[in-house]
């Protein structure tokens, strides 16, 4: 059987894939000859709940100088860090004396420069060095290498243990979580804390959004599964907090034990999943034959409007849309092009069914008549900008929760 990342305990598969290549492998036509693929298929731990991916991408080969994800893109999520610092810094840093922030996986820096602006002492940890170079540019005080216990040790001698260490998107992101924990719980002062915010896996089932499955992200964590996986280092969940951003997310503050009040939310959440079934398989068997009906609904609406001859393109080269295109089969004949904003991935190609990128620009000067949405997530900024595609007549195609035309 296949055995637990974090606490040994065996793992039971519940969604398999298949062949999928890197999602934010996007490449140049010289590149299709070697792209990577590894078996895409998530599993969940009977000993402590956490859902997890059983085939793991070295993580080099998906972080590296090449990374194409660049957080500040999104307008909306350069407010939602500019919120999350000034409440960590108002709940946390207010009576401290020179405070230290860290950040770990601070990509171009759009949490930091919140800090940096604030003058507070902080250390980003950006293994990826394209987009660590962009916080630097911007002053940001970044470390271009993989957290671990390691680097928590080295960071201590060099620049002193921390108050607050945050992470987005990234926790999740780190196959080896004992060791992340242990750096984290050297790393933090007595009465330090440790936020993060991560993908919810409630709120994955709720939504049937399967496309949060991809390499990058090894864990779907739940309150119960992250509780489980940090009591061994005396550490324990103080609160926990849902967000919006990415489909749905969950906070989590984790503390020393004993050191901070717990608060309700802790106690409710846990109560919570263990009534909607996230520490038994039967609903992630249940979520994974949802899956097939989202494929058969997409897939006949693209050949439906190929037919038709339609014009239909793809709205953001996301990373979740790897795992669409791929398991589903949406081909260049079905999407002329995908558009994105994002400068390198513009005149590449999409991973695995090699759909061309275009700059946004192409979307703008000839707007098609169907918009297939991958960037569901950031819907409302995007429907709020695009009230001229949709005034031209133009059409959007979701897919989450439900195949929808609207
Ligand atoms: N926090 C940002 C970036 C998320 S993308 C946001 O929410 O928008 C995840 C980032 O984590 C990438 O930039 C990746 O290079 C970085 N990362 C991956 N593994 C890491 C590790 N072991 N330590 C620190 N950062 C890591
Ligand atoms: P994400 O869903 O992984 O955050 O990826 C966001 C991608 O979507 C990124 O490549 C930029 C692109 N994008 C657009 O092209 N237009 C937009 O309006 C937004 C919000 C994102
Ligand atoms: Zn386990």
């Amino acid at each position: 059987m296949l055995k637990c990342l974090v606490c040994q305990g065996g793992v039971i598969p519940f969604i398999t894939f298949g062949k999928m290549p890197i999602a934010n492998g996007f490449l140049t036509s010289k590149e299709f000859k070697n792209e990577y693929f590894f078996n895409l298929e998530a599993g969940f731990c009977k000993n402590c709940s956490l859902v997890q991916l059983t085939e793991i991408v070295d993580p080099p080969k998906l972080f590296h100088e090449h990374y194409s994800f660049y957080s500040s893109t999104s307008e909306g999520m350069r407010t939602h860090f500019q919120q999350f610092a000034t409440q960590m810094k108002n709940k946390y840093l207010k009576k401290v004396n020179s405070p230290f922030v860290i950040e770990i996986g601070s990509n171009d820096g759009i949490m930091l420069k919140n800090f940096l602006d604030w003058k507070i002492k902080h250390l980003g940890i950006e293994p990826s060095k394209n987009v660590a170079r962009v916080a630097k540019t911007k002053g940001i005080k970044t470390i271009s290498e993989f957290f671990d216990i390691k680097l928590a040790k080295k960071i201590i001698k060099k620049y002193g243990n921390a108050d607050v260490i945050l992470g987005a998107n990234v926790i999740c992101h780190i196959p080896n979580l004992n060791s992340l924990v242990e750096g984290v719980s050297l790393l933090l002062k007595p009465k330090g804390v440790f936020i993060f915010e991560e993908p919810y896996i409630g709120e994955i089932l709720k939504k049937t959004s399967y496309d949060q499955i991809y390499d990058e992200h090894v864990f779907y964590f739940s309150a119960s599964s992250v509780q489980n996986a940090i009591k061994k280092f005396d550490l324990e969940l103080i609160n926990v907090e849902p967000q919006e951003v990415h489909g749905g997310e969950l906070r989590y503050t984790i503390a020393r034990s004993g050191e901070y009040h717990v608060n309700q939310s802790v106690k409710k959440t846990l109560a919570q999943e263990k009534r909607l079934g996230l520490l038994t398989i039967a609903v992630y068997k249940d979520f994974a034959k949802k899956l097939e009906k989202t494929k058969s609904d997409l897939m006949s609406l693209l050949n439906k409007l190929k037919k038709q001859k339609k014009r239909v393109v793809g709205y953001a080269a996301t990373s979740k849309s790897t795992t669409i295109i791929n398991y589903f089969g949406i081909t260049p004949d079905h999407l002329e092009f995908i558009s994105d904003t994002t400068l390198i991935k513009q005149g590449k190609f999409s991973p695995g069914q090699h759909i061309p990128i275009l700059p946004y620009e192409q979307f703008k000067k000839n707007y098609p008549e169907y918009a297939l949405l991958f960037a569901w997530n950031h819907s409302q900024e995007i429907m709020a900008n695009e009230k001229d595609f949709v005034k031209s007549k133009g059409k959007w195609i979701l897919y989450v929760p439900k195949v929808r035309i609207i």
